[in-house]
């Protein structure tokens, strides 16, 4: 199917701004753009839809959130607004591990229900393709559930799902060595073989899983093929950062504690350098700092982190103002780290930008300007969102 869209008043790449653009789209991927003048005769013939002289963005990428999750933590979003901690919580044994029991507890069905109408919210904000988080299921039958809802939202759409199997916590009432053999032993061989994720994510943290830990963790993924990513130094500093770039890691996510020294290895290494700005705020940690990392050479992408506990975030484009209000970022570059780089940090460099090559999913700005969805807080002015040529919500 080929479609040409006019009436583009301004539209960024994410890295430059073209004004009065025209995209031609041919099986659901760029193959032209540039200003409606120029296009070439050879596209002319084709279907046109008119966007009225409307801003456009490519379709935002959330690269880091724990969707599927049953129950809820609002009792101890409650304690924790009077003062408590979220460590001193999850240590002991409430936090992540009410919605391991809440989740395990779920069915299939449910998950897919509660997950699917987050996504929708997600949608509502421009976000076209995100990544997805087991993580809640701590046994092999629960992991595996959380991915085979994953799985179906994915087969759904309209968005673009990735999925990453997350080692998270140890379970309650089990031996770290047991819990870690049947992880890489059983889960991480069985989540290859059938394709349920594409990559492997380690909280490496206290009150998680050890650097030495995570290594283990991370060589049986790397043996079987997954791509590996990772909590890194969010309520302390354990150099996770570090060894995420020596394997190759395509991101390491979070970052409230990272030390120049893991900035230098962000920036030396392809790594993706992930920050979730609201997790930082809720749990009283160091906001990232998003402008000296970007100035040292890292590639900075920006996630909301959506999950009940340390960040119950239904907006990315909130996640990127904070960055620009609070990490010292520019909003053009804000935006390059909710598309560009996020897609990057999934490994997936045809998504979150509009070029020639690059999935034709774009976000119709309600108004002349592109970058207002940043400017406006709390209240998204999108007109509609594209995925593959295709509209996903109606432009208004
Ligand atoms: O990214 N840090 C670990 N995991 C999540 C929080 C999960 C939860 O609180 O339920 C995070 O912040
Ligand atoms: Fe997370």
């Amino acid at each position: 199917m080929n479609s040409i869209f006019t009436g583009i008043s301004e539209l960024y790449t994410p890295t430059e701004r073209l004004t009065q653009a025209a995209l031609a789209v041919s099986e659901g991927e760029i193959v032209w753009l540039g200003p409606e003048s120029a296009l070439p005769e050879s596209y002319r013939g084709w279907p046109t839809t008119g966007l009225g002289e409307r801003g456009v963005l490519p379709g935002l990428v959330d690269s880091h959130t724990h969707l599927v999750w049953a129950g809820d933590r609002l009792e101890e979003y409650l304690r924790r607004a009077r003062g408590e901690s979220y460590e001193a919580i999850l240590l002991a044994g409430s936090g992540i591990h009410q919605t391991v029991s809440a989740t395990q507890q779920a069915s299939e069905d449910e998950l897919y229900e509660l997950a699917q109408a987050r996504a929708r919210v997600l949608l509502q904000g421009g976000v076209t393709a995100l990544e997805v988080k087991s993580g809640y299921g701590l046994s092999l039958e629960h992991e595996l559930k959380m991915l085979r809802v994953i799985r179906r939202l994915r087969q759904a759409g309209p968005q673009r799902i990735t999925a990453t199997l997350l080692a998270h916590v140890i379970p309650s009432g089990v031996k770290r060595d047991g819990y870690l053999e049947m992880f890489t032993t059983e889960l991480i061989p069985e989540v290859a073989r059938t394709g349920l994720a594409e990559a492997l994510d380690v909280f490496i943290d206290e009150g998680a899983f050890s650097v030495a830990e995570g290594r283990r963790v991370f060589e049986a993924a790397r043996r079987h093929g997954l791509a590996i990513k990772g909590h890194a130094e969010q309520l302390t500093h354990t150099g996770a950062t570090r060894l995420i770039c020596e394997l190759g890691g395509l991101s390491a996510d979070h970052l409230e504690q990272a030390t120049e020294q893991d900035w230098r290895a962000l920036a030396g290494s392809g790594t993706v350098g992930t920050l979730l700005p609201l997790a930082a705020l809720l749990l009283r940690k160091p906001f990232p700092e998003a402008r000296a990392m970007w100035d040292l050479g890292v590639k900075v992408a920006v996630a909301t982190d959506h999950n009940p506990g340390s960040s119950p975030l239904f907006s990315l484009l909130l996640a990127l103002q904070l960055t620009v209000a609070l990490g010292g970022l520019s909003v053009e570059e804000a935006l390059v780290a909710g598309t560009r780089h996020a897609a990057d940090a999934l490994g997936q460099v045809c998504w979150g930008r509009l070029t020639p090559g690059a999935v034709a999913d774009f976000v119709v700005v309600d108004g002349p300007q592109a970058l207002t969805p940043l400017y406006h807080w709390g209240h998204a002015p999108i007109a509609g969102v594209y995925v593959a040529g295709r509209p996903v919500m109606a432009v208004r």
